[in-house]
Order: C-alpha cells, then sequence, then structure tokens
C-alpha cells in the first residue's frame, strides 16, 4: 500500500515536541497527527520521544503511554486491546492496521501515526465512522428467515455449510480495509467498500439465510458493487489476514451465475 506523504504545501503544522527523559537509553519517537476542529487551529504533528524500556510492545501500548503520561489531550479509540473490537485503526507508518495487535518491532525509525485515511476526522485519530456504520446497516446484518424455525432444533448447519463462513464471520468492522481503497477514497457515498461487501456476502454465504436473491438484487448496481476493480489493498491491508477482495469476486460470480440460470 502507499505511503502517505505530506505535500509541501499542507496546512498540517509542526506541533510540540515531548523529549524523553535524559537518563532514557531506549529512546524511541513518534510522530502523531493532532487535530482539535474546536480551537479552530489547523492540523499538526506532535512529536514525542518514549522510553521503551518501560514501554509494551504494541503500538497501541505506546499511545496509551502518551495519554496516561505525558499528553492527556491525545485523543483515539480502543476497547479490547487485543484485536477484536475493531475499534483502534489507524494509519501506521503507511499502512491501516489495528494498533493492538501490531508490534513496534516491524519498524526501524520513528513511527508516524495517522487516523484512517479519507475520513472525516472527529478529533486526532478519531475517524467520523457514522457514513461507514450506515453503509453496514443497508446490507441488512442479520440472519433473514420468514420461514418459522424448527419446532425442536436451532436452525441447523452441516459442518460444511459452517466452514463457508470461515474467513467472513472473524471481520471486526475495523474498516482499514474500506479505507485503504482507491474506488472507496472517491466513491465512499455510493461504493459499499470491501468491509462492507465482505460483511454482505457473509449473510450470502450463510445456508441459513432466506432472502439471498433479495440480498444480490441490493447489491446489483453500478456503484455499490461493482466499483471495486480488483486492486488489492484491501486483501494486503486487513489486519485479520481476511480476504475482501475474494468475498467480492464471489458476489460478482454468483450475480454472473444467476443471470445464466
Ligand atoms: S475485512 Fe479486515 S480490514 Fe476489513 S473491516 Fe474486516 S477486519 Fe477490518
Ligand atoms: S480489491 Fe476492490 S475493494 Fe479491494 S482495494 Fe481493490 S477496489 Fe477496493
Ligand atoms: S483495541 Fe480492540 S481491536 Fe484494537
Amino acid at each position: 500500500m502507499a505511503e502517505f506523504t505530506l505535500p509541501k504545501n499542507s496546512v498540517v503544522g509542526k506541533g510540540k515536541t515531548f523529549s524523553a527523559a535524559a537518563d532514557a537509553k531506549n529512546v524511541r519517537r513518534f510522530e502523531i497527527y493532532r487535530w482539535d476542529p474546536d480551537t479552530g487551529e489547523n492540523p499538526r504533528i506532535d512529536i514525542y520521544e518514549l522510553d521503551m524500556d518501560h514501554c509494551g510492545p504494541m503500538v497501541l501500548d505506546a499511545i496509551i503511554k502518551i495519554k496516561n503520561e505525558i499528553d492527556s489531550s491525545l485523543s483515539f479509540r480502543r476497547s479490547c486491546r487485543e484485536g477484536v473490537c475493531g475499534s483502534c485503526a489507524m494509519n501506521v507508518n503507511g499502512k491501516n492496521t489495528l494498533a493492538c495487535i501490531h508490534d513496534m518491532d516491524l519498524y526501524t525509525g520513528p513511527i508516524k501515526i495517522y487516523p484512517l485515511p479519507h475520513m472525516a476526522v472527529v478529533k486526532d485519530l478519531v475517524p467520523d465512522m457514522t457514513h461507514f456504520y450506515a453503509q453496514y446497516a443497508s446490507i441488512k446484518p442479520w440472519l433473514d428467515t420468514p420461514t418459522a424455525p424448527p419446532a425442536k432444533t436451532e436452525r441447523l448447519q452441516s459442518k460444511e455449510e459452517r466452514e463457508k463462513l470461515d474467513g467472513l464471520y472473524e471481520c471486526v468492522l475495523c474498516a482499514c480495509c474500506s479505507t485503504s481503497c482507491p474506488s472507496y477514497w472517491w466513491n465512499s457515498e455510493r461504493y459499499l467498500g470491501p468491509a462492507v461487501l465482505l460483511q454482505a456476502y457473509r449473510w450470502i454465504a450463510d445456508s441459513r439465510d432466506e432472502s439471498i436473491d433479495a440480498r444480490l438484487d441490493e447489491l446489483e448496481d453500478p456503484f455499490k458493487l461493482y466499483r471495486c476493480h480488483t486492486i488489492m489493498n484491501c486483501t494486503d491491508t486487513c489486519p485479520k489476514n481476511l480476504n475482501p477482495a475474494k468475498a467480492i469476486a464471489e458476489i460478482k460470480k454468483l450475480m454472473v451465475e444467476r443471470k445464466r440460470d
């Protein structure tokens, strides 16, 4: 995935520098995007130096240490700290990832941290997810079963049917993939993007769902689905090692197959 380098005329200015203690022996530099719209000021990059001998291994450990010990005004989202809630998604050294499961030893030199690209920023590293969640809601992310359930059992699946959901149900809706997708950058108002399309396929692939045709009808649209041009940034960046591009290809395949029938 491309690294994001600010243009020379960028309005992102230099911010404050918070130096490490003089006796720190293992110092690492963090360059973090800061913007508080309430102040009316332009965004800036603040620099924090941390003594890595007293910091956990993950990017989120460093951010939490900065907030707790150096600068409580830094804003970011996090909850589970183990790659399950999806809330700590951000751009680290040019790649979207979950900060809590990204080991800082993977990098040499300074660590540059920005909010997810091409999203409106609420403050600092917090993107506005409103539109992304509305798109998620639009695909009806639940089992749609108009028929009555069996009298004595749940709606059952064979082992093979259940296995079709592997690689789909693990998605934590972090939006790392969608915000790394050039098609989503330019058409996010109408293109659903890889995360939401992977979720759409999760329900299409579920043997218990009874609305597959209606789900495909909804997606049969030049923008919602067909803005994917198989650039594969989504699959390259997914911190859960999922393959949204493959899920999108499966939906397109079903579209073709049902036209043949
Ligand atoms: S597919 Fe991966 S990158 Fe995309 S939202 Fe799900 S977990 Fe995040
Ligand atoms: S494969 Fe499709 S969804 Fe993934 S980055 Fe490329 S255009 Fe976007
Ligand atoms: S804090 Fe939950 S995924 Fe990172």
